[in-house]
Formats: C-alpha cells, structure tokens, sequence
C-alpha cells in the first residue's frame, strides 16, 4: 500500500506561524511523524509541500498510477480551489483531506472546502495527530 501526503502553502512555516493555532513543532517534525506512522504500520509513503495550486495538481495526476491513496491538506486552496477537487475527481483515489486546525471553529470563510467533496472524509482540529487518523482511515478503506 503506497500513499502520497500532500500538504499545501504556508504549511512549510509551521513552528513559525501562528503557533497559538497550529503549534509550536515544525514542518520537519510533521514529516518525521507522518514516515514513523506508515513505518509503523507498513505503508510506502511519499510526502510533498507547495505554495502552488498548480503544483499540487500536478503532484495528484502523479499519483494516478503510482499511490494507492491520498492525504492531503490543502491549506488555504481548501477554501478556493475548485482545481484541486477536480484533480481529485479525476484521478479517482479515495482521499482524506486533513486540517489540523478545526476550519469550522474559525472564520466563515474557512467553512467551506472544495477538496472534501471528492474525499471519503475530512479530518480537523486534531494536529498531527490528524495526519495519523486520515491514513489510518485510509488503510482500513484500501483494505476492505
Ligand atoms: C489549515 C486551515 C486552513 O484554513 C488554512 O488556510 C491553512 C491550514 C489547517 O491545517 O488547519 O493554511 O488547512
């Protein structure tokens, strides 16, 4: 089982960015914890990081034919980005869209999201620990 995690803009600045929302561990930690999880539980992972919509559409027509699943957060293309759900669509994997603040806690602006409607579920406002639960979702879906 191989997965592809996708994480968007502004998520490389994690530790530096608002910390009071999305925590104090940075981008590098989350990557470490996201390779021990599928270490853990014997998943090939590859992960990714862009600033750009259009690079993450590139990075989910790649994964047609290379990743059994995606998770992806899509940060603030969550809330605009009718480009990521249609990539989404197109390539048909189940994917788990990820939040690690709660977006329906926050703004009305943050209530929307394109993405999660071509994916089999959303997960929010649990940190990294979102992370785990998506491909632990995924895991238990791609094995049914
Ligand atoms: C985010 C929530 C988005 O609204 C925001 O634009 C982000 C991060 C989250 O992980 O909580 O960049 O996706």
């Amino acid at each position: 089982m191989k997965l592809f995690v996708l994480n968007g803009p502004n998520l490389n600045m994690l530790g530096i960015r608002e910390p009071g929302i999305y925590g104090k561990q940075d981008f590098n930690a989350l990557i470490a914890y996201i390779h021990e999880v599928c270490q853990r539980e014997g998943i090939e992972v590859e992960c990714f990081q862009s600033n750009h919509e259009g690079v993450l559409v590139d990075i989910i027509q790649s994964a047609y034919g290379k990743a059994d699943g995606i998770v992806i957060n899509p940060a603030a293309y969550t809330h605009t980005s009718v480009a990521i759900l249609d990539a989404l669509k197109a390539v048909a994997l189940p994917a788990v869209e990820v939040h690690l603040s709660d977006i329906k806690e926050r703004e009305s602006f943050r209530h929307i999201s394109y993405p999660a409607m071509a994916c089999i579920a959303q997960v929010k406002g649990k940190g990294f620990y979102g992370y785990e639960e998506a491909i632990l979702l995924l895991k238990e879906h791609l094995s049914k």
